[in-house]
């Protein structure tokens, strides 16, 4: 820690950080635009100004930018200094020379960065009485509006476009006064990571059109902790909801996870929330034969139905789902039984989930949080494609390929928060990261090593970096000299490091890579290294749904088949994604009562007899277990219309209706609230017993108060409903958390997961997160950043996997055909979403461009495919990073989705508009 002297008081600060971090840090004003706290420092805005003195002597002192002075022991400096802040007064009155002052038509408004500092700064009278420079904004896709009026030159955007993201099609041009932010051309803007720029901005360049299409001022929105639904990662976020209707979704902090960025699809694919295809009523379909509608009754009419029908049914199954909350899933659990309990994934998914489970439960390395990739200081990827599976780790592992670099800067004694500095040492240079895999990305471009193959072959890969690492007598054999010597290369790196990560997952459907990765942090383990290890999976609570544990898919349509069940509930879940579209007709024909729970309409629900309208992430409260094994609460923005309720609530219901009995009620049917449901999860396993700890509990009051989800600047409550009546009805209650639907309560300091949005007199935009930290970057102040489940077991060493595969042989005939997963479009939710929606690309496959010469198939043609029962209509990439004898199928066709690695014959199951004769 380092004393500094701050206007003649003393403040103990982090020494590592520079004056600007550590005077917020230490709950000072400083105004600021150019510095990040995860970018770092510039020194371009010269708006953070103070004065400092050599000693108790010096009166006189000088200007220094605080972003560019470090924090050293007994620094003595002044914010107040009359020099210092008549400098501030005169740099913001420059950058505001050409701001047009729109805020009250800027979607910024309430929310903006320069709007505080402006105020901070005392900036209230405009001298400047000339024409402004004026800018023609540009159309840069779904997601952002551009107003280049309100550019104050900060340089933050360029800086995380283009250094921080590795985007490449965005960046600053011009001259002089006339500088701009923007593409070349107008033009969707590429990046996996461009709706940060709407937080990045100081300003309301960057605005969000997802929300500007049901615009809300920020102040009027309702919100809450969030976890996003829709990849593994588990990213923290914020979503704010007004008139019932869900606006927007933020990141939210959290310094074990996510940090200060999300991805794109975490940011816009909130919107199937509000989707007409959401189902708001309980329904009942009279006949199950394909035709009949089903039609909304009362929900107690409904719920008496589906008892009724269960009551006699043989035999009851439940069938789970790996989007649903861990508390939902429990809950059908308890109704049905365990035995009767089945996880709602493919067979093949079951089986490399419970790999992935076996190998972080049985093994002696631990899995790697987001932070800890961040830090990693040489990285192996086996056979995902991370950029489209689980985008927030690529962003991580992009920082991760700076640590070694930095190495010399450090030596250099540069402080690593000197971002221009720290670049100009690290120049292009990058730490290692070898990336194996099937399809070429941007992100390839950073990797040190790209090697690209059919899955077996990066296993075997993966195998011999173990063994390199660990010379053993299980050798790869027919392996090349290149790839051996490929695997040399990667265990030399990774020995080297101090903190080495390999990742897989269940991208690619293989095993092998799995096993692979694992031998590879075992060997490392074993020479005495620390590594981590990370698996990517499939959906928000896949690792959740493992650790609850419950029977296949086929067992479930085994015990239907053999007459033992003939009543199903569904969770959650379409099962045409995870099945052959015949086997789920043939187990829904065989089953007598089908009841659906979901929020949206969907082959399975069109299956269903019974279906009840299931609340979203955003209108329920539940918990998630990441890749990680990091167990974390999302909570109820707002209370939804119509039936909706939360899954967990629908199954206590069905369990009460369908009980002989009203008293002695046990199980689900006993929940009364989120804790007893929560209760209810924990008791299910003795691992999720430590979800308890994930957030308080519904009973926690302070002050004697709950905590309010609207903020202070919340307006026209009394007014919202005026057209109804003029009285102001109370807030809906909540019985299940520490939190209300309102603006009056404590307001005070709370544990992270109850902090409804950051918020502080004086910084109404993002930034008000600084003083949520005791240091800028670190954890929030009573940061609970979830609670790990599964840690390794140190004992013993695992024995090694033994089943190395074979090289993959291309056929003459038959293609392996590969999933190729898309940021927009293999995901089920925000596929609903109008602006995710437009982003996806038309479904493709793609071949090596030595396979389309074989198929007489050129690039661009049109296609058709017959593969497992449906057909589809497919353009054609020839892609040279496509291994011979396999074929890559985007993962943007529902009628093919998870069914794959499978080996199909192209040359029958292709039929090309134009073949080239
Ligand atoms: S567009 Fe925003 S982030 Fe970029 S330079 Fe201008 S004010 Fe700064
Ligand atoms: S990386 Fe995954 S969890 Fe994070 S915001 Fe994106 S989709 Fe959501
Ligand atoms: S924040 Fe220090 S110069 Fe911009």
């Amino acid at each position: 820690m380092a004393s500094i002297i701050v206007d003649d008081r003393t403040y103990s600060v982090g020494e590592r950080q520079n004056l600007l971090a550590a005077c917020l840090g230490a709950g000072l004003n400083l105004p600021y635009f150019c510095w990040h706290p995860a970018m770092g420092s510039v020194g371009a805005c010269r708006q953070c100004a103070i004065k400092q003195f050599k000693d108790d002597h010096d009166q006189r002192g000088r200007l220094v930018m605080a972003c560019m002075t470090p924090a050293s022991d007994g620094a003595r400096i002044s914010i107040e200094d009359p020099e210092a802040k008549a400098f501030r007064a005169s740099v913001i009155e420059w950058l505001m020379v050409n701001h047009p002052h729109d805020c009250p038509v800027c979607d910024e408004g309430g929310e903006c960065h320069l709007q505080d500092m402006t105020v901070m700064t005392g900036h209230a009278y405009r001298r400047y009485r000339f024409p402004k420079r004026t800018y023609r904004n540009q159309y840069l896709g779904p997601f952002i509006k551009h107003e280049m009026n309100r550019c104050i030159q900060c340089y933050r955007c360029v800086r995380f476009y283009r250094d921080y993201a590795g985007g490449r099609d965005f960046n600053v041009f011009g001259s002089h006064d006339a500088v701009y932010f923007g593409r070349e051309r107008d033009g969707v803007l590429e990046n996996e990571f461009s709706g940060n720029l709407i937080e990045v901005c100081p300003t309301g360049v960057f605005t969000d059109k997802t929300l500007f299409r049901h615009y809300t001022r920020k102040w009027d929105l309702q919100s809450d902790q969030s976890i996003c639904p829709h990849c593994s990662l588990g990213c923290n976020t914020t979503p704010g909801e007004r008139y019932g209707i869900l606006r927007r979704v933020v990141n939210r902090y959290n310094s074990q996870v996510n940090g200060y960025f999300i991805c794109d699809r975490g940011r816009f694919g909130y919107d199937y929330v509000n989707s007409d295809d959401r189902m708001r009523r309980a329904l009942l379909r009279p006949k199950r034969d394909g035709i009949s509608p089903a039609r909304p009754e009362g929900a107690p009419e409904v719920l008496a139905s589906a008892a009724d029908r269960l009551r006699r049914a043989s035999g009851i199954v439940g069938i789970g789902s790996p989007r649903a909350s861990l508390e939902a899933n429990a809950a059908l659990r308890s109704f049905v039984g365990a035995d009767r309990f089945f996880l709602g994934i493919g067979d093949r998914e079951h089986r490399l989930l419970s790999t992935i489970l076996t190998i972080l439960r049985t093994g002696p390395v631990p899995s790697a949080s987001m932070r800890e990739a961040e830090e990693s200081d040489a990285v192996l990827v086996l056979g995902e494609d991370l950029l489209n599976s689980a985008p927030r780790l690529a962003l991580a592992l992009l920082q991760s390929v700076r640590q070694q670099p930095m190495k010399r800067a450090d030596e250099l004694k540069i402080p690593r928060w000197d971002d221009a500095a720290v670049r100009n040492i690290v120049q292009g240079r990058r730490g290692p990261l070898f990336l194996a895999g099937y399809r070429r990305t941007w992100f390839h471009d950073y990797a040190t090593d790209n090697y690209f193959a059919a899955p077996d072959d990066i296993a075997r890969l993966g195998f011999s970096v173990a063994q390199s690492i660990d010379a053993h007598d299980l050798s790869v054999q027919d392996l090349s000299k290149e790839v051996r010597e490929r695997a040399h290369r990667i265990a030399e790196a990774l020995m080297q490091a101090e903190r080495p990560l390999v990742i897989a997952g269940t991208g690619s459907g293989s095993h092998a890579t799995i096993e692979a990765a694992a031998d590879v942090a075992w060997a490392l383990h074993r020479i005495g290294k620390h590594p981590r290890l990370s698996f990517v999976l499939p959906d928000c609570n896949s690792l959740g749904l493992a650790l609850l544990g419950g029977g296949t898919l086929k067992e479930a349509f085994e015990s239907v088949r053999q007459k033992q069940a003939d009543g199903v509930i569904v969770l959650e879940n379409d099962l045409y994604r995870h099945i052959e579209p015949a086997e789920a007709d043939a187990f829904f024909d065989a089953a007598k009562t089908v009841i659906a729970i979901d929020s949206f309409d969907h082959r399975t629900t069109a299956r269903a007899d019974i279906i009840l309208p299931a609340a979203t992430f955003s209108e329920s409260d539940g918990t998630l277990v990441n890749h990680e094994g990091r167990a974390q609460r999302f909570y109820q923005v707002f209370v939804p219309e119509g039936d909706i309720t939360e899954s967990w609530r629908w199954m206590r219901d069905l369990a009460r209706t369908t009980s002989e009995s009203t008293e002695d009620l046990s199980g689900v049917a006993a929940w009364q609230t989120f804790d007893d449901a929560v209760s209810g999860a924990a008791e299910a396993v003795p691992e999720l017993a430590r979800i308890r700890e994930v957030a308080p509990s519904a009973g926690l009051r302070l002050v004697g108060q709950k905590i309010p989800r609207q903020p202070e600047r919340y307006s026209g409550r009394t007014a919202m409903i005026s057209h109804l009546t003029v009285h102001e009805p109370p807030p809906p209650p909540d019985p299940d958390t520490p939190l209300a639907f309102s603006m009056e309560g404590y307001r005070g300091p709370v544990a992270s997961p109850l902090i409804p949005q950051f918020w502080t007199p004086g910084w109404n935009s993002v930034q008000a997160l600084n003083k949520y930290q005791d240091e800028v970057g670190g954890p929030l102040r009573e940061e609970i950043p979830g609670v790990r489940l599964i840690e390794p077991v140190a004992m013993k060493l695992p024995s090694r996997f033994t089943s190395i595969p074979r090289p993959f042989q291309p056929s003459p005939f038959r293609w392996l055909l590969l999933p190729l997963p898309a940021l927009f479009g293999s995901e089920e939710l925000s596929n609903r979403s109008p602006a995710v929606a437009e982003r996806m690309s038309e479904p493709f496959i793609s071949l090596h461009p030595s396979d389309g010469t074989r198929l007489r198939l050129e690039e661009g043609m049109a296609i058709e495919l017959a593969l497992q029962g449906a057909r589809c209509r497919l353009g054609l990439r020839l892609d040279s990073s496509t291994p011979p004898g396999t074929a890559g199928l985007s993962l943007v066709h529902e009628a093919l989705w998870m069914r794959l690695p499978a080996w199909v014959d192209l040359t029958e199951s292709i039929t090309a508009e134009r073949r080239v004769a």
